[in-house]
């Protein structure tokens, strides 16, 4: 008996001595409830890996965010001089103090850690749940999403030591939750100034993008300029489908030509044709408006937009989003967040583009038309201001939202998005969270970029 007594002191003793229970933990992130469309569905198992990130506080993001935004505002002296990637680093590496602090936590828990990015501002961890659940004072479980019966395991809530909390942004994948398929977001349905084929009424194709938006159809020239595809969320770029839709609409571009792959942290390359990141319009609710008034485009009812929980209003938005709100009176007053960030930007054709070759799907409809085709018109952009010796187009917003920039884009006034907001907003003349500044005209663009 006096035995085991003396054993459960020495337990007592060494449990006291643990370094876990040394540091005060605090609450990092939090949040009530798991993301709609997602079920807890019980406690992760103790043994499965969990891929942990951790993200170090940047030692000046606020430094980083002047200079960005010097050479991104056409008013600005630095316009167009582009920081290279060893600048950006310097910026948004953490101090030696916090990733020193850092590791000394992860060291007294015998975790050993890699840097996953050039600047070493996101360290990662591999351990097993149980493990993560004592370093983080959480329980992660397995949340299952709903329509797709996809599983992640996060929580609603972890801690880290409270000395720490100054040095870390957070933990990662914890709180946050993605949806396996993403929804469509800015989209347009269009009645062309100019003449625009009937056909494009029911099918949208490359003739009927260039016929809207005055896009030259002559291919781009210059071997620097580049145009990124990425793939998140289980979506990825296809490289059978690139060839058909050269095949069937760019027979004057060489059907073998193909991308470069670049994976970033132990990404995939899934070529499976049902991952292409397809938004089928199978359950999506729109009006289509016939191309026969000629006038103006309409916002597709399942257009997304809204004002951000997460990130505040940008400057050079400040002023969009006050008008907005002004016009909006006390509707839907306390639905929305009015100090956070209005989106979208800008807003593209992205209803049934037409992909006939795929005999079972025919069209696609959303974002992943939308965004692309957008970029690619700043591509063209880029691609005759390399040509002219000058400066690409760097972070575009700036530049969209001043002046110049919104005069060479439609603004679209009517439609609204009851489909994918909790609000439904409508489109106004101005800036609105449906349609942002509007869609494209690449010759007014061309003018207001210097070319
Ligand atoms: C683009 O804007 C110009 C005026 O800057 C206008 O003449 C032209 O019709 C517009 N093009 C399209 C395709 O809307
Ligand atoms: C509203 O947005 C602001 C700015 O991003 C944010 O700080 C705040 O937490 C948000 N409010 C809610 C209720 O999410």
């Amino acid at each position: 008996m006096v035995l085991g007594a003396t054993f459960l002191a020495t337990f007592v003793l060494l449990a006291a001595a643990n370094p876990m229970d040394r540091r005060a933990m605090a609450v990092h992130e939090t949040r009530a409830e798991a993301a709609n469309g997602f079920v807890n569905s019980g406690v992760a198992s103790g043994t499965t890996e969990l891929t942990l990130r951790i993200a170090m506080a940047q030692n000046n993001i606020a430094g980083l965010e002047i200079a960005l935004y010097a050479v991104s505002d056409p008013a600005s002296a630095q316009y167009g001089q582009h920081l290279t990637a060893e600048e950006v680093a310097e910026y948004v590496k953490p101090t030696d103090a916090a990733l020193s602090a850092v590791n000394a936590w992860l060291t007294e828990n015998e975790i050993s850690s890699t840097s996953v990015t050039p600047a070493g501002d996101i360290i990662q961890i591999v351990i097993p749940v149980s493990k993560a659940n004592d370093l983080l004072s959480t329980e992660f479980s397995v949340f299952a999403h709903v329509e797709s019966g996809k599983t992640s395991i996060r929580t609603l809530e972890y801690s880290i030591p409270a000395d720490l909390q100054a040095h870390i942004d957070g933990v990662h994948p914890t709180v946050s939750f993605t949806r396996p398929l993403s929804n469509p977001q800015f989209t347009a349905v269009k009645a062309g100034k100019r003449a625009v084929p009937t056909s494009c009424n029911s099918v949208i194709t490359p003739t009927c993008l260039q016929d809207m938006y005055g896009i030259p159809a002559t291919p781009a020239t210059q071997s620097t300029n580049k145009l990124a595809v990425s793939g998140f969320i289980d979506e990825w770029a296809n490289e059978v489908d690139l060839t058909e839709f050269l095949q069937n609409f760019r027979t004057d571009v060489s059907s073998a030509t193909t991308s470069t792959l670049k994976t970033l942290d132990g990404g995939v390359n899934t070529q499976t044709r049902a991952d292409a990141g397809v938004e089928a319009n199978l359950d999506i609710q729109y009006t289509r408006r016939p191309l026969t008034q000629g006038t103006t485009e309409t916002a597709a009812s399942f257009s997304a937009g809204g004002f951000s929980n997460y990130f505040g209003i940008p400057s050079y938005q400040a002023t969009d989003v006050a008008a907005y709100l002004s016009t909006l009176g006390t509707t839907d007053s306390g639905k929305f967040n009015t100090t956070g960030r209005g989106y979208p930007d800008v807003a593209f054709q992205g209803v049934n583009f037409d992909i006939a070759w795929d005999t079972e799907i025919g069209t696609v409809s959303g974002t992943s038309c939308s965004s692309p085709a957008f970029a690619s018109v700043i591509a063209l952009l880029n691609d005759q201001l390399i040509a002219a010796g000058k400066s690409p187009l760097g972070f575009l917003n700036p530049f969209l939202y001043s002046a110049a920039g919104r005069a060479a884009l439609n603004d679209i006034t009517s439609g609204d998005n009851p489909g994918c907001s909790t609000n439904g907003f409508s489109a106004v003349a101005g800036w609105d969270p449906v349609t942002g500044l509007g869609t494209p005209n690449f010759t007014a663009l061309q003018a207001a970029v210097g070319l």
